[in-house]
C-alpha cells in the first residue's frame, strides 16, 4: 500500500517530453520516501494510499536543488560593499588582503556550534522557498583544522533543517596570509596534507578550487584535481569569472562534474565541456551583485548542447543572495535563458552538477521523493514573480512541511 497519494494537481516533471515535463491533472504516489508512481489522474493503478491529499490544483515540481553555495561562514561583508559603492573594485578589495581573507579572519573566530546556527537560519530560509538539496563549499578555513570545521558544520546543516547537503572542498579558494609569501607550501598542504584526510574521513562529495588572476592558476588547479582524483573525490571548478584563464577546459579534461560561473568563457571552451559532458553553473546572483557586464556565452553553450545549470553562490562577498527564486528570474532576465530552462536549471541539471541525477531531479517514478508544491497557475511562474510567497508544500524524502515531526 502507497505512504501517500497526492491528487488534484499539475506535475512538472522536468523528465522531457512536454515542455516541463508536464503532466495535467496528475497523481504522484509515494512510497518509503520515494515516488512510486506518477503519471495522469486517469491512469492511476488503484492501488490504496494511506493519506489521500488534493492539492487544490496547485504545481508539484522536484525540489529546487542549489548547486553551488558558501552557505558556512563567519560575519559578512555589507562594510566592503559599501567600501565598493563608493568606487574600490572586488579584486582590489581582495588584494589589500580583505574579501575572502576577512570572510576567513571571520570563521576561524567562529565556534563550529555557531556556524552550524547561522549556515541553518540560511538554509531553513531556502527551504521556505521550495529547496531540498543544497550544495556547501567549505573555503573559508584555509587550514586543515578550520576547512574540517566548516564541512563538519555543513553536514551539521542537514541534521537541523529537512535538507539534503552536498559537501565540496575548496581549500584552493584564497592563499591564506600565513603563505602569502610561500605558494607551493599551500598548495602541498592541499594536495598532500588536505585532501588526504577530508577523503579519509568522507567530509566532503567533491573537491573544487578557484581558477582565476587573483586566486589559483590552472597549473595549481590540475594538481589539486589530481589529489581529489587520487582519494576517490569527484571534482568542479569556479572558472573564467573575472577573466578567461583556461580553467572551463582544465575542468573538461579532469572530467569535470561542473564547471561554474564562465561569464568570460572562450569557444574553445566550450567546446572541451561539450566533449566531457561538463556541466555550466551560471550564477547571475554574483553577475548582478558584482555589476558585471559581461554575461556568459548563453546561446553557445545551448548551440554546443552544454547542460546549463543555475545557483545562487549564496556568500558574504559577491552573492548574500538567499533567494533561489529570484535567481531562477535573474537566470531568465540578465542571461536570457528561458523560464523552463531556468526551472531546469535549478532541477534536473543542478542534480548532474551534482552526481545526484540518478536520485533527485526529475519527478519520476523510483526517485527520492523531493517536491516543491506551488500556488501557481502555469510553470512560468516561478522565473516571473519577484518576492511572491508561491510555495503551498515541501516534500523532502516522502515527508510534508506540514507533519509534525515524528
Ligand atoms: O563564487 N569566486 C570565488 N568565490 C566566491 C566569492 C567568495 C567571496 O568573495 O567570499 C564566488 O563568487
Ligand atoms: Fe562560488
Amino acid at each position: 500500500m502507497w505512504d501517500i497519494l497526492l491528487r488534484d494537481c499539475h506535475a512538472a516533471t522536468m523528465a522531457g517530453g512536454e515542455p516541463y515535463g508536464a503532466i495535467r491533472d496528475a497523481a504522484i504516489a509515494i512510497e518509503n520516501g520515494r515516488i512510486a508512481w506518477i503519471g495522469a489522474v486517469r491512469d492511476c493503478p488503484r492501488g490504496e494510499a494511506r493519506h489521500v491529499r488534493r492539492l487544490d490544483g496547485a504545481w508539484v515540481t522536484p525540489g529546487l536543488i542549489d548547486c553551488h553555495t558558501h552557505l558556512v561562514f563567519g560575519g559578512n561583508r555589507a562594510h566592503e560593499w559599501e567600501m565598493r559603492r563608493q568606487g574600490a573594485t572586488y579584486e582590489a578589495i581582495a588584494q589589500a588582503g580583505g574579501g575572502i581573507l576577512s570572510t576567513v579572519r571571520a570563521t576561524r573566530a567562529e565556534s563550529e556550534d555557531r556556524l552550524v546556527e547561522t549556515a541553518s537560519r540560511r538554509a531553513q530560509t531556502m527551504t521556505r522557498q521550495g529547496v531540498t538539496t543544497v550544495e556547501i563549499k567549505s573555503g573559508y578555513g584555509l587550514d586543515l583544522e578550520n576547512e574540517m570545521k566548516m564541512l563538519r558544520a555543513a553536514a551539521r546543516v542537514g541534521e537541523r533543517v529537512a535538507v539534503r547537503v552536498s559537501r565540496s572542498f575548496l581549500g584552493a579558494h584564497a592563499l591564506p596570509a600565513e603563505f602569502k609569501h610561500d605558494r607551493k607550501g599551500y598548495m602541498d598542504l592541499i594536495c598532500d596534507a588536505m585532501i588526504p584526510a577530508i577523503g579519509h574521513c568522507r567530509l566532503a562529495d567533491s573537491v573544487d578550487a578557484f581558477c582565476e588572476t587573483i586566486a589559483f592558476t590552472p597549473d595549481e588547479a590540475g594538481r589539486v584535481f589530481a589529489a581529489a582524483q587520487a582519494h576517490g573525490l569527484t571534482v568542479k571548478l569556479h572558472a573564467e569569472q573575472l577573466s578567461d584563464c583556461g580553467g572551463a577546459a582544465l575542468a573538461a579534461k579532469h572530467g569535470a562534474l561542473s564547471a561554474d560561473h564562465l561569464e568570460h568563457l572562450s569557444e574553445s571552451g566550450i567546446a572541451a565541456m561539450a566533449q566531457a559532458g561538463t556541466i555550466a553553473v551560471l550564477l547571475p546572483a554574483a553577475f548582478y551583485f558584482l555589476r558585471e557586464t559581461r554575461k556568459p556565452p548563453v546561446a553557445a553553450l545551448r548551440r554546443a548542447g552544454v547542460p546549463i545549470a543555475i545557483a545562487t553562490d549564496c556568500n558574504p562577498g559577491t552573492s548574500p543572495v538567499v533567494a533561489p527564486l529570484i535567481v531562477l528570474n535573474m537566470a531568465c532576465t540578465l542571461f536570457d535563458l528561458t523560464p523552463e530552462e531556468a526551472l531546469a536549471g535549478m532541477t534536473r541539471q543542478a542534480a548532474r552538477a551534482l552526481g545526484l541525477e540518478g536520485e533527485i531531479g526529475t519527478l519520476e517514478a523510483g526517485k527520492s521523493a523531493d517536491l516543491a508544491v506551488w500556488h501557481i497557475s502555469e510553470p512560468a511562474e516561478l522565473a516571473y514573480w519577484i518576492g511572491a510567497d508561491l510555495l503551498a508544500d515541501r516534500y523532502f524524502q516522502g515527508r510534508s512541511d506540514k507533519e509534525k515531526p515524528a
